[in-house]
């Protein structure tokens, strides 16, 4: 992408967003109330409000590598605070995507400098789950289903903190995992049962 055709493409976008709507800006300018905290990764093909047909001003957006929500990250558990407590959402999708090149490197064995430690969260994930994933022979497969699987486990992660486990009881905040197939651009919907994990998981990480 041209560099310098960026501040051209804004201009059109402008212009186009005026034409179709004369107080666009005006209205975006009084504030945010978005609905939903979308936590996904950073690769490019993985967008957070295109694939899933959202406006500005609808959705608040964590991104990093490999979507990952780890318990002492102060970007994850700020972005967290903020959204539930100020601007009190309702929905919190964290959104994984099959081919996964976070994942990926946390399958092998190389030394990857300050990226090891963000990694070792995944490693911690295919350790969690390592009866399971070492029963999926194809390698693809096994690829994919820690996609999945790191998607449930930072979903826990989100459950864990104290905000959350408060505006779930206030309002039923709700926590969803999704994944995304950059080969089909499909968005998939994990349906993880919350209840249940939280019955599992709730008597180890209940804070009140
Ligand atoms: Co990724």
């Amino acid at each position: 992408m041209d560099i310098t055709k960026i501040f051209k493409n804004n201009q059109e976008w402008v212009q186009k967003r005026l034409n179709l709507e004369p107080e666009y800006f005006s209205n975006l300018a009084k504030g945010q109330t978005p609905d939903i905290l979308y936590i996904g990764c950073s690769d490019s093909r993985v967008t957070a409000e295109e694939l899933m047909g959202a406006a500005p001003g609808e959705v608040f957006v964590l991104r990093n590598i490999a979507n990952m929500v780890p318990n002492t990250d102060l970007s994850a558990m700020s972005v967290i605070n903020y959204a539930v407590m100020h601007l009190k959402v309702n929905h919190i999708v964290v959104c994984g995507h099959y081919y996964c090149g976070g994942v990926q490197a946390a399958m092998k064995s190389a030394d990857l400098g300050i990226l090891n430690p963000w990694l070792r969260n995944i490693r911690d994930v295919y350790r969690t789950h390592q009866d399971e994933l070492n029963g999926i022979a194809d390698e693809e497969l096994r690829y994919k289903r820690l996609v999945e699987l790191n998607v449930e486990e930072q979903c826990i992660n989100v459950i864990k903190t104290a905000e959350v486990q408060k505006a779930r009881k206030e309002r039923n905040l709700m926590v969803h995992g999704w994944v995304f197939d950059v080969h089909t651009g499909e968005l998939i919907d994990l349906k993880i049962d919350f209840v249940k994990l939280l019955d599992k998981i709730m008597a180890i990480y209940h804070l009140d």
